[in-house]
Protein backbone atom coordinates (compact mmCIF):
# COMPACT_ATOMS: atom_id res chain seq x y z
CA UNK A 1 0.00 0.00 0.00
CA UNK A 2 1.30 3.53 -1.10
CA UNK A 3 2.26 6.38 1.29
CA UNK A 4 -0.64 8.42 -0.45
CA UNK A 5 -3.47 5.98 1.12
CA UNK A 6 -1.92 6.91 4.43
CA UNK A 7 -4.12 9.48 6.67
CA UNK A 8 -2.99 11.15 9.94
CA UNK A 9 -5.16 13.53 12.54
CA UNK A 10 -2.72 15.63 14.75
CA UNK A 11 -4.36 17.36 17.66
CA UNK A 12 -1.42 19.81 19.54
CA UNK A 13 -3.74 20.03 22.44
CA UNK A 14 -3.55 21.99 25.92
CA UNK A 15 -2.80 18.34 28.10
CA UNK A 16 -1.87 15.77 25.44
CA UNK A 17 -0.71 15.80 21.56
CA UNK A 18 -2.38 13.21 20.09
CA UNK A 19 -1.35 10.94 16.39
CA UNK A 20 -3.75 8.93 15.03
CA UNK A 21 -2.66 6.82 11.72
CA UNK A 22 -5.20 5.08 9.44
CA UNK A 23 -4.93 3.18 6.17
CA UNK A 24 -7.78 4.08 3.42
CA UNK A 25 -8.91 0.49 2.05
CA UNK A 26 -11.35 -0.24 -0.39
CA UNK A 27 -15.03 1.95 0.04
CA UNK A 28 -13.36 4.36 1.95
CA UNK A 29 -13.01 2.39 5.05
CA UNK A 30 -10.49 3.80 7.26
CA UNK A 31 -7.94 1.29 9.61
CA UNK A 32 -6.47 2.59 12.23
CA UNK A 33 -3.20 1.07 12.91
CA UNK A 34 -1.59 3.63 15.20
CA UNK A 35 -1.98 5.83 17.72
CA UNK A 36 0.58 7.97 19.79
CA UNK A 37 -0.04 10.49 22.80
CA UNK A 38 2.84 12.18 24.75
CA UNK A 39 1.60 15.36 27.65
CA UNK A 40 1.90 18.66 25.78
CA UNK A 41 4.14 20.94 26.58
CA UNK A 42 4.48 24.41 25.67
CA UNK A 43 0.73 24.94 25.06
CA UNK A 44 -2.02 26.92 27.10
CA UNK A 45 -5.49 27.49 26.60
CA UNK A 46 -5.41 25.50 22.94
CA UNK A 47 -2.78 28.14 22.29
CA UNK A 48 1.14 27.00 21.29
CA UNK A 49 3.32 29.52 23.76
CA UNK A 50 6.50 27.81 23.70
CA UNK A 51 7.27 26.72 19.97
CA UNK A 52 10.42 24.52 20.75
CA UNK A 53 8.44 22.62 23.83
CA UNK A 54 5.50 21.68 21.63
CA UNK A 55 7.41 20.83 19.05
CA UNK A 56 8.92 18.25 20.90
CA UNK A 57 5.91 16.93 22.58
CA UNK A 58 4.51 16.70 18.91
CA UNK A 59 7.42 14.90 17.94
CA UNK A 60 7.37 12.29 20.73
CA UNK A 61 3.44 12.04 19.88
CA UNK A 62 4.36 11.25 15.86
CA UNK A 63 7.25 8.64 16.70
CA UNK A 64 5.22 6.74 19.08
CA UNK A 65 2.05 6.57 16.45
CA UNK A 66 4.89 5.77 13.78
CA UNK A 67 6.00 2.93 16.04
CA UNK A 68 2.90 1.44 16.61
CA UNK A 69 1.85 1.88 12.87
CA UNK A 70 5.16 0.22 11.58
CA UNK A 71 4.99 2.99 9.41
CA UNK A 72 6.51 6.48 8.85
CA UNK A 73 4.66 9.33 8.82
CA UNK A 74 4.82 12.36 6.08
CA UNK A 75 1.72 14.53 6.44
CA UNK A 76 -1.21 15.14 9.16
CA UNK A 77 -4.75 16.88 9.02
CA UNK A 78 -4.04 19.49 11.87
CA UNK A 79 -6.46 20.57 14.24
CA UNK A 80 -6.64 24.02 15.68
CA UNK A 81 -8.49 25.88 18.32
CA UNK A 82 -7.41 28.44 21.05
CA UNK A 83 -10.25 31.60 21.69
CA UNK A 84 -8.30 33.88 18.81
CA UNK A 85 -10.89 31.47 16.26
CA UNK A 86 -13.94 33.21 15.45
CA UNK A 87 -16.89 32.41 13.38
CA UNK A 88 -19.29 34.18 11.53
CA UNK A 89 -21.84 33.99 9.28
CA UNK A 90 -22.52 35.82 5.66
CA UNK A 91 -24.04 35.82 2.26
CA UNK A 92 -22.65 36.64 -1.26
CA UNK A 93 -24.89 37.50 -3.88
CA UNK A 94 -24.88 37.35 -8.10
CA UNK A 95 -26.47 37.44 -11.13
CA UNK A 96 -25.85 34.91 -13.76
CA UNK A 97 -24.33 35.76 -16.40
CA UNK A 98 -23.35 34.38 -19.67
CA UNK A 99 -25.31 32.76 -22.74
CA UNK A 100 -27.34 30.00 -21.14
CA UNK A 101 -28.63 31.11 -17.51
CA UNK A 102 -27.60 27.61 -15.93
CA UNK A 103 -25.44 27.83 -12.81
CA UNK A 104 -21.60 26.87 -13.60
CA UNK A 105 -18.82 25.60 -11.48
CA UNK A 106 -17.41 29.56 -11.48
CA UNK A 107 -20.53 31.01 -10.35
CA UNK A 108 -20.22 28.73 -7.23
CA UNK A 109 -16.80 29.67 -6.58
CA UNK A 110 -17.71 33.67 -7.46
CA UNK A 111 -20.28 33.47 -4.85
CA UNK A 112 -18.58 31.63 -2.11
CA UNK A 113 -16.15 34.38 -3.18
CA UNK A 114 -18.40 37.30 -2.68
CA UNK A 115 -19.89 35.86 0.58
CA UNK A 116 -16.59 35.65 2.30
CA UNK A 117 -15.52 39.88 0.92
CA UNK A 118 -15.41 42.24 3.55
CA UNK A 119 -14.69 39.28 6.45
CA UNK A 120 -11.91 38.24 6.20
CA UNK A 121 -9.14 40.61 6.85
CA UNK A 122 -5.10 40.95 7.07
CA UNK A 123 -5.05 40.32 10.67
CA UNK A 124 -6.63 37.02 10.49
CA UNK A 125 -6.27 33.90 8.57
CA UNK A 126 -9.09 32.06 7.00
CA UNK A 127 -9.80 28.51 8.40
CA UNK A 128 -13.16 27.32 6.55
CA UNK A 129 -15.37 28.70 4.82
CA UNK A 130 -18.73 26.16 5.04
CA UNK A 131 -21.33 26.55 2.68
CA UNK A 132 -24.72 26.27 4.51
CA UNK A 133 -27.01 26.72 1.59
CA UNK A 134 -27.66 28.24 -1.45
CA UNK A 135 -30.62 30.34 -2.77
CA UNK A 136 -31.22 30.17 -6.55
CA UNK A 137 -33.79 32.87 -7.71
CA UNK A 138 -35.27 33.37 -4.18
CA UNK A 139 -35.84 29.22 -3.54
CA UNK A 140 -33.62 28.54 -0.55
CA UNK A 141 -32.79 24.64 0.79
CA UNK A 142 -30.22 24.44 -2.35
CA UNK A 143 -27.18 22.56 -1.50
CA UNK A 144 -25.98 21.62 -4.71
CA UNK A 145 -27.10 24.24 -7.12
CA UNK A 146 -24.41 22.97 -10.46
CA UNK A 147 -26.53 23.04 -13.54
CA UNK A 148 -29.52 25.19 -12.21
CA UNK A 149 -31.65 27.53 -14.40
CA UNK A 150 -31.71 30.98 -12.45
CA UNK A 151 -30.59 34.39 -12.61
CA UNK A 152 -29.70 35.01 -9.13
CA UNK A 153 -27.89 33.02 -7.13
CA UNK A 154 -27.06 33.45 -3.35
CA UNK A 155 -25.10 31.42 -0.97
CA UNK A 156 -25.23 31.60 2.96
CA UNK A 157 -21.67 30.39 4.42
CA UNK A 158 -19.93 30.18 7.99
CA UNK A 159 -16.70 31.60 7.35
CA UNK A 160 -13.76 30.04 10.41
CA UNK A 161 -10.72 32.60 10.71
CA UNK A 162 -7.91 32.42 13.58
CA UNK A 163 -4.97 34.73 13.77
CA UNK A 164 -2.12 34.87 11.43
CA UNK A 165 0.49 34.68 14.57
CA UNK A 166 -1.16 30.89 15.94
CA UNK A 167 -1.59 29.73 12.46
CA UNK A 168 2.11 29.94 11.79
CA UNK A 169 3.16 28.95 14.76
CA UNK A 170 1.04 26.08 14.36
CA UNK A 171 2.54 25.30 10.85
CA UNK A 172 6.09 26.37 12.30
CA UNK A 173 5.35 23.12 15.18
CA UNK A 174 4.43 20.48 12.64
CA UNK A 175 6.92 21.16 10.21
CA UNK A 176 9.41 21.66 13.24
CA UNK A 177 8.28 18.19 14.33
CA UNK A 178 8.64 16.60 10.72
CA UNK A 179 5.46 16.52 9.10
CA UNK A 180 3.72 18.38 5.79
CA UNK A 181 0.07 20.12 6.40
CA UNK A 182 -2.90 18.29 4.34
CA UNK A 183 -4.90 21.06 6.13
CA UNK A 184 -5.73 23.07 9.00
CA UNK A 185 -9.00 21.87 10.43
CA UNK A 186 -10.94 23.78 13.23
CA UNK A 187 -11.12 21.58 16.14
CA UNK A 188 -14.36 21.15 17.35
CA UNK A 189 -15.38 20.98 13.39
CA UNK A 190 -13.06 17.63 13.53
CA UNK A 191 -14.64 16.50 16.51
CA UNK A 192 -18.23 16.46 15.35
CA UNK A 193 -17.33 14.14 12.66
CA UNK A 194 -16.54 11.62 15.31
CA UNK A 195 -19.50 12.02 17.72
CA UNK A 196 -22.60 13.77 16.11
CA UNK A 197 -24.86 12.09 13.92
CA UNK A 198 -26.31 13.87 10.86
CA UNK A 199 -29.57 13.46 12.10
CA UNK A 200 -28.30 15.45 15.29
CA UNK A 201 -27.10 17.56 12.83
CA UNK A 202 -29.98 18.18 11.05
CA UNK A 203 -32.58 18.79 13.94
CA UNK A 204 -29.77 21.11 15.52
CA UNK A 205 -27.37 20.20 17.97
CA UNK A 206 -24.69 21.69 20.49
CA UNK A 207 -21.28 20.02 20.44
CA UNK A 208 -19.22 20.82 23.72
CA UNK A 209 -15.40 19.39 23.68
CA UNK A 210 -14.05 20.34 27.32
CA UNK A 211 -10.25 19.38 27.35
CA UNK A 212 -7.88 20.54 29.77
CA UNK A 213 -7.28 24.28 28.91
CA UNK A 214 -10.52 24.92 26.40
CA UNK A 215 -14.39 24.27 26.01
CA UNK A 216 -14.61 24.51 22.04
CA UNK A 217 -18.64 24.51 21.31
CA UNK A 218 -20.18 24.00 18.06
CA UNK A 219 -23.66 24.79 17.19
CA UNK A 220 -25.43 22.89 14.10
CA UNK A 221 -28.40 24.23 12.39
CA UNK A 222 -29.94 21.92 9.38
CA UNK A 223 -26.68 20.24 9.17
CA UNK A 224 -24.12 22.99 8.74
CA UNK A 225 -22.34 25.34 11.25
CA UNK A 226 -24.05 27.94 12.16
CA UNK A 227 -21.99 29.16 15.18
CA UNK A 228 -18.52 28.43 16.98
CA UNK A 229 -16.63 29.63 19.60
CA UNK A 230 -13.40 28.30 21.90
CA UNK A 231 -13.68 29.35 25.19
CA UNK A 232 -9.84 29.81 27.62
CA UNK A 233 -11.37 27.21 30.18
CA UNK A 234 -11.20 23.36 31.11
CA UNK A 235 -10.60 20.54 32.84
CA UNK A 236 -7.12 22.37 34.41
CA UNK A 237 -9.34 25.30 36.24
CA UNK A 238 -10.89 22.17 37.41
CA UNK A 239 -7.68 20.48 38.73
CA UNK A 240 -6.60 23.88 39.61
CA UNK A 241 -9.88 24.22 42.22
CA UNK A 242 -9.11 21.28 44.07
CA UNK A 243 -5.28 21.98 44.02
CA UNK A 244 -6.34 25.35 46.08
CA UNK A 245 -8.84 24.31 48.37
CA UNK A 246 -7.83 20.67 49.55
CA UNK A 247 -4.08 22.66 49.73
CA UNK A 248 -2.57 19.93 47.58
CA UNK A 249 -0.06 19.46 44.67
CA UNK A 250 -1.64 19.85 40.89
CA UNK A 251 -0.70 16.45 40.20
CA UNK A 252 -2.24 15.26 43.08
CA UNK A 253 -5.13 17.08 43.18
CA UNK A 254 -5.14 15.68 38.96
CA UNK A 255 -5.02 12.14 40.47
CA UNK A 256 -8.22 13.01 42.78
CA UNK A 257 -10.26 14.46 40.38
CA UNK A 258 -9.88 11.92 37.85
CA UNK A 259 -10.05 8.68 40.54
CA UNK A 260 -13.09 10.28 42.83
CA UNK A 261 -14.27 13.44 41.48
CA UNK A 262 -17.86 13.99 40.66
CA UNK A 263 -20.24 16.80 39.67
CA UNK A 264 -22.75 15.55 41.33
CA UNK A 265 -24.25 14.80 44.56
CA UNK A 266 -26.09 11.38 44.53
CA UNK A 267 -23.12 9.85 42.67
CA UNK A 268 -20.73 10.82 45.53
CA UNK A 269 -20.62 8.87 48.80
CA UNK A 270 -20.93 11.06 51.87
CA UNK A 271 -19.00 8.17 53.85
CA UNK A 272 -16.11 7.80 51.23
CA UNK A 273 -13.21 9.06 52.14
CA UNK A 274 -10.61 10.53 49.85
CA UNK A 275 -6.85 10.64 51.33
CA UNK A 276 -5.65 14.41 50.05
CA UNK A 277 -1.38 14.24 50.27
CA UNK A 278 -0.34 17.46 51.76
CA UNK A 279 1.83 19.49 49.76
CA UNK A 280 4.99 18.77 52.33
CA UNK A 281 3.70 15.09 52.28
CA UNK A 282 3.41 14.69 56.12
CA UNK A 283 0.20 15.97 57.21
CA UNK A 284 -2.37 13.75 54.84
CA UNK A 285 -5.47 13.98 55.78
CA UNK A 286 -9.14 12.85 54.42
CA UNK A 287 -11.98 14.39 52.63
CA UNK A 288 -15.37 12.94 51.82
CA UNK A 289 -16.10 12.39 48.26
CA UNK A 290 -19.54 14.92 48.90
CA UNK A 291 -16.49 17.85 49.75
CA UNK A 292 -14.92 16.87 46.66
CA UNK A 293 -18.33 17.87 44.29
CA UNK A 294 -18.76 20.53 46.39
CA UNK A 295 -15.15 22.23 45.16
CA UNK A 296 -15.86 20.53 41.70
CA UNK A 297 -19.91 21.40 40.87
CA UNK A 298 -19.75 25.26 41.10
CA UNK A 299 -16.67 25.25 38.28
CA UNK A 300 -18.68 23.09 36.04
CA UNK A 301 -21.47 24.96 36.61
CA UNK A 302 -19.56 28.25 35.61
CA UNK A 303 -17.87 26.54 32.81
CA UNK A 304 -21.66 25.49 31.01
CA UNK A 305 -23.12 29.16 32.09
CA UNK A 306 -20.37 31.02 29.77
CA UNK A 307 -21.66 28.07 26.97
CA UNK A 308 -24.82 29.76 27.86
CA UNK A 309 -23.97 32.74 27.12
CA UNK A 310 -22.00 31.79 24.16
CA UNK A 311 -25.32 30.21 22.58
CA UNK A 312 -27.89 33.08 23.21
CA UNK A 313 -25.41 35.51 21.84
CA UNK A 314 -25.38 33.40 19.01
CA UNK A 315 -29.45 33.71 18.82
CA UNK A 316 -29.53 29.55 18.09
CA UNK A 317 -30.61 28.34 21.41
CA UNK A 318 -33.82 28.01 20.03
CA UNK A 319 -32.52 26.35 17.12
CA UNK A 320 -30.84 23.06 19.30
CA UNK A 321 -33.91 20.95 19.70
CA UNK A 322 -31.39 17.83 19.36
CA UNK A 323 -30.24 19.16 22.57
CA UNK A 324 -26.27 18.97 23.93
CA UNK A 325 -23.60 16.40 22.73
CA UNK A 326 -20.42 16.57 25.32
CA UNK A 327 -16.68 15.20 24.59
CA UNK A 328 -13.19 16.09 25.54
CA UNK A 329 -11.50 14.22 28.38
CA UNK A 330 -13.15 16.28 30.52
CA UNK A 331 -16.66 14.26 29.96
CA UNK A 332 -15.15 11.75 31.96
CA UNK A 333 -16.35 13.53 35.41
CA UNK A 334 -19.19 11.55 36.55
CA UNK A 335 -22.29 13.50 36.30
CA UNK A 336 -21.10 16.37 34.10
CA UNK A 337 -23.96 15.54 31.62
CA UNK A 338 -26.70 16.24 34.55
CA UNK A 339 -24.70 19.76 35.18
CA UNK A 340 -25.17 21.15 31.45
CA UNK A 341 -28.79 19.57 31.54
CA UNK A 342 -29.46 22.09 34.64
CA UNK A 343 -27.70 24.96 33.43
CA UNK A 344 -28.43 25.20 29.59
CA UNK A 345 -32.27 23.74 30.21
CA UNK A 346 -31.82 21.19 27.13
CA UNK A 347 -31.27 17.21 26.86
CA UNK A 348 -27.41 16.27 27.03
CA UNK A 349 -25.79 13.05 26.30
CA UNK A 350 -22.13 11.99 26.41
CA UNK A 351 -20.26 11.96 22.94
CA UNK A 352 -16.85 9.56 22.37
CA UNK A 353 -15.80 8.14 18.84
CA UNK A 354 -17.57 5.08 17.64
CA UNK A 355 -14.69 3.56 15.50
CA UNK A 356 -15.42 -0.09 15.12
CA UNK A 357 -11.98 -2.01 14.35
CA UNK A 358 -9.81 -3.35 15.85
CA UNK A 359 -8.34 -0.92 18.35
CA UNK A 360 -11.95 -0.04 19.65
CA UNK A 361 -11.61 -0.18 22.81
CA UNK A 362 -8.31 2.33 22.98
CA UNK A 363 -9.35 4.72 20.59
CA UNK A 364 -13.24 5.39 21.15
CA UNK A 365 -12.55 7.49 24.27
CA UNK A 366 -13.79 11.33 24.36
CA UNK A 367 -10.53 12.55 24.53
CA UNK A 368 -9.52 11.19 21.34
CA UNK A 369 -13.07 12.79 19.53
CA UNK A 370 -11.19 15.21 17.78
CA UNK A 371 -7.86 13.12 16.57
CA UNK A 372 -10.66 10.41 15.15
CA UNK A 373 -12.82 13.62 13.49
CA UNK A 374 -9.88 14.58 11.81
CA UNK A 375 -9.30 11.53 10.23
CA UNK A 376 -12.95 11.09 9.64
CA UNK A 377 -12.78 14.38 7.81
CA UNK A 378 -9.88 13.36 5.54
CA UNK A 379 -11.45 10.17 4.46
CA UNK A 380 -14.87 11.95 3.68
CA UNK A 381 -12.84 14.58 1.34
CA UNK A 382 -10.54 12.06 -0.36
CA UNK A 383 -13.64 10.03 -0.97
CA UNK A 384 -15.67 13.34 -2.31
CA UNK A 385 -12.38 13.93 -4.30
CA UNK A 386 -12.49 10.50 -6.08
CA UNK A 387 -15.92 10.92 -6.60
CA UNK A 388 -15.48 14.53 -8.32
CA UNK A 389 -12.46 13.43 -10.34
CA UNK A 390 -14.85 10.75 -12.06
CA UNK A 391 -17.56 13.32 -12.56
CA UNK A 392 -14.77 16.36 -13.85
CA UNK A 393 -15.88 18.04 -11.08
CA UNK A 394 -12.87 20.41 -9.10
CA UNK A 395 -12.43 19.53 -5.19
CA UNK A 396 -12.96 23.48 -4.58
CA UNK A 397 -16.64 22.29 -3.20
CA UNK A 398 -15.36 19.41 -0.99
CA UNK A 399 -16.53 21.42 2.21
CA UNK A 400 -20.07 21.86 0.74
CA UNK A 401 -21.86 18.76 1.03
CA UNK A 402 -21.22 17.01 4.66
CA UNK A 403 -22.09 13.77 5.03
CA UNK A 404 -20.11 11.04 7.83
CA UNK A 405 -18.34 8.51 5.85
CA UNK A 406 -19.76 4.51 6.16
CA UNK A 407 -17.52 3.78 8.76
CA UNK A 408 -19.17 6.83 11.82
CA UNK A 409 -22.48 6.71 9.83
CA UNK A 410 -24.45 3.89 11.65
CA UNK A 411 -23.57 4.61 15.69
CA UNK A 412 -26.73 4.71 16.33
N1 LIG B 1 -11.92 10.58 34.47
C1 LIG B 1 -11.79 11.90 34.35
N2 LIG B 1 -12.51 12.73 35.14
C2 LIG B 1 -12.39 14.06 35.03
N3 LIG B 1 -11.58 14.67 34.18
C3 LIG B 1 -10.83 13.91 33.36
C4 LIG B 1 -10.90 12.50 33.39
N4 LIG B 1 -10.04 12.01 32.47
C5 LIG B 1 -9.46 13.07 31.88
N5 LIG B 1 -9.93 14.22 32.41
C6 LIG B 1 -9.53 15.58 32.09
O1 LIG B 1 -9.60 15.79 30.71
C7 LIG B 1 -8.67 16.81 30.34
C8 LIG B 1 -7.94 16.39 29.08
O2 LIG B 1 -8.86 16.31 28.03
P1 LIG B 1 -8.38 16.30 26.52
O3 LIG B 1 -7.38 15.24 26.33
O4 LIG B 1 -9.60 16.27 25.70
O5 LIG B 1 -7.67 17.72 26.46
P2 LIG B 1 -6.73 18.35 25.32
O6 LIG B 1 -7.27 17.97 24.01
O7 LIG B 1 -5.32 18.01 25.61
O8 LIG B 1 -6.88 19.90 25.63
P3 LIG B 1 -7.63 21.06 24.82
O9 LIG B 1 -8.52 20.42 23.81
O10 LIG B 1 -8.38 21.81 25.88
O11 LIG B 1 -6.54 21.89 24.23
C9 LIG B 1 -7.74 17.01 31.51
O12 LIG B 1 -8.03 18.24 32.15
C10 LIG B 1 -8.08 15.84 32.43
O13 LIG B 1 -7.94 16.19 33.78
MG1 LIG C 1 -8.75 18.77 22.72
Amino acid sequence: MGMDEIIVGLEIGSGKVCTVVGELGEDDQIEIIGIGTSPSLGVRKGIIIDLEQATQSAKKSIESAERMAGTRINSAFVAISGNHITSVNSKGVIAISGESPEITENDIEKVIEAAKAGIVSSEKELIHTLSREFIVDGQSGISDPLGMSGARLECKVHIVTGSITAVQNLIKCVEGAGLDIEEIIFGTLASSHAVLSNAEKDLGVLLIDIGAGTTEIAIFVEGGLAHSAVLPVGGIQITNDLAVVLRTSIEEAEKIKINYGSAIKNSASPEKLVEVPSINGKNNYNVSQKYLVEIIEPRVSEIFGLVGNEVRKSGCYNMIPGGIVITGGSSLLPGISEVAEQVLNLPSRLGRPHYQGELADMINDPSYSEAIGLLSFATEKYSIRSSFQSTKRKIKVKNIFTKIISWLKDFF
